[in-house]
């Protein structure tokens, strides 16, 4: 069994009304610009989006979040083809076309995901003969660019063309199997006479570092300057996890795109993990867009990690309940803002404490406390745990036990100091006496 009850210290909350009340006093308009990730973004002459879901709109905090610290919206699955055009010339926008409505009209540039792409493909387009599909997928650019005609900051027009893997070769799909190599060209000269004043994407993964894929990308993409092919943007996923870290050569890759004379996107970032070593990640990938002048924005995969497509590796910037995670303060940060201490939602030291009973043996049990440092670093936490009667604590180690009655407040031994959502724990043997009860563990306070 796991018990987790979070509170707020005492101390620093008296420490935070004291802090708002000069902030509200004497704050500066440099100060507020820089305290979310989009104005910080700003700052630096980049945006910073998410992908967005029309079905989490309507949930308060979720829109709240996305509306307060992103400058830039993604429809992660609303424009994709399955969901635009699910039976040939029978176009069905209304969920993007909220996502859109909603971005726009709270002054966020919108990112179009995706024209062309072997996945999320309707069945009837695969089932296409080579001179029908070469109309279907022209009909379907069209289609979809034209409705959104001047409202798209970028267009992905093609995703993922490449193949996994050593060989650089073009992936297998519909497109490619019937239309070969020159659909990619065909597409982008599509979507520029569709929209011309949208910023033309090529989007794609595991081409974050250099390697046979991204090289395969980057002759394409050289080729297409060459010869004027109109393409304006790279887009690079960087879907992070440790089977597929943050390559060390990034801002090297980056670079070496943006050299070629086309922008360089950030689309999709998410890196699994948490505390102080997610947060380093996230402070290496900002850092490489920022070194690159032609970087212009970064996309996170999603608001928050309960809505994840990889939720268990809790991969973005904000918690399941809209919390900033120490990889949020890494990235605005590393973007130059800097958060507000007065501002709701911004860490001050907090600790959760979590019990389990790790040993039992019939006239006695180990119970084990961990403690979770919040979204900032403390340095020092007490927890209480209330013993069912007549059970009886004999040893306790990792913590120093006081009493008072059958409470029994727990203060560090040598682990008071704990990084932002770093964890300690301490134990205890208790003799049940007759009784084998949980006891309750809670009031984690932290300075
Ligand atoms: C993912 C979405 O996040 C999921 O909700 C969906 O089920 C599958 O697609 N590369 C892309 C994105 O270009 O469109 C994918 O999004 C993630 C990988």
């Amino acid at each position: 069994m796991t018990m987790t009850l979070r509170c707020l210290a005492r101390t620093a909350a008296a420490g935070l009304v004291a802090v708002a009340a000069l902030a509200t006093a004497g704050h500066t308009a440099e100060a507020e610009a820089a305290d979310t990730l989009g104005s910080a973004a700003a700052g630096q002459g980049r945006y910073f989006g998410a992908a967005v879901a029309a079905n989490h709109l309507g949930e308060a905090d979720y829109a709240a979040t996305l509306d307060r610290e992103f400058t830039s919206a993604t429809p992660e699955n609303e424009m994709k083809w399955d969901a635009t055009e699910p039976s040939r010339g029978t176009f069905t926008l209304a969920a993007a076309d909220r996502v859109v409505d909603h971005a726009r009209s709270r002054g966020m540039d919108v990112r179009g995901h995706t024209l062309v792409w072997h996945s999320q493909l309707p069945s009837w387009v695969g089932a296409l003969g080579a001179a029908d599909l070469r109309t279907a997928m022209n009909d379907h650019i069209n289609g979809l660019m034209g409705h959104y005609k001047g409202q798209i900051h970028s267009w992905d027009v093609v995703n993922e063309a490449f193949q996994d893997g050593g060989s650089g070769a073009r992936r297998s799909s519909p497109f490619q199997d019937r239309l070969g190599d020159g659909f990619i060209e065909e597409a982008f000269r599509t979507a520029r006479a569709a929209d011309p004043a949208a910023r033309l994407c090529y989007n794609d993964y595991n081409t974050d570092g250099v390697n046979a894929k991204s090289n395969a990308v980057y002759a394409m993409v050289k080729d297409f300057k060459s010869r004027g092919v109109p393409i304006d943007c790279v887009g690079f996923q960087s879907h992070f996890n440790s089977a597929s870290p943050v390559p060390a050569d990034y801002r090297q890759n980056l670079q070496r795109f943006a050299d070629l004379g086309v922008d360089v996107q950030i689309t999709e970032l998410d890196i699994e993990g948490s505390g102080s070593a997610q947060a380093a990640n996230y402070t290496k990938v900002t850092d490489a867009c920022l070194a690159v002048d032609r970087c212009t924005g970064i996309t996170v995969w999603g608001v928050t990690d309960k809505y994840s497509w990889r939720s268990g590796g809790t991969p973005l910037l904000f918690d399941g309940d809209y919390r900033k995670k120490p990889a949020y303060d890494a990235v605005l940060t590393a973007l130059g803002g800097s958060g507000d201490p007065g501002d709701p939602g911004d860490p001050g030291a907090s600790c959760t404490a979590a019990y389990t009973r790790t040993a039992d043996w019939g006239s006695g049990y180990n119970g084990q406390v961990t403690i979770t440092a919040g979204d900032a670093p403390i340095s020092s936490w007490t927890a209480t745990v209330v013993l069912p009667s007549p059970q009886s604590v004999s040893s306790l180690w990792n913590g120093t036990p006081t009493w008072a009655g059958n409470v029994m407040t727990v203060s560090p031994s040598w682990n008071g100091t704990l990084a932002a959502g770093a964890s300690t724990s301490f134990g205890f043997t208790v003799a049940k006496n007759g009784s084998g009860a949980a006891p309750t563990v809670g009031g984690c306070t932290a300075s």
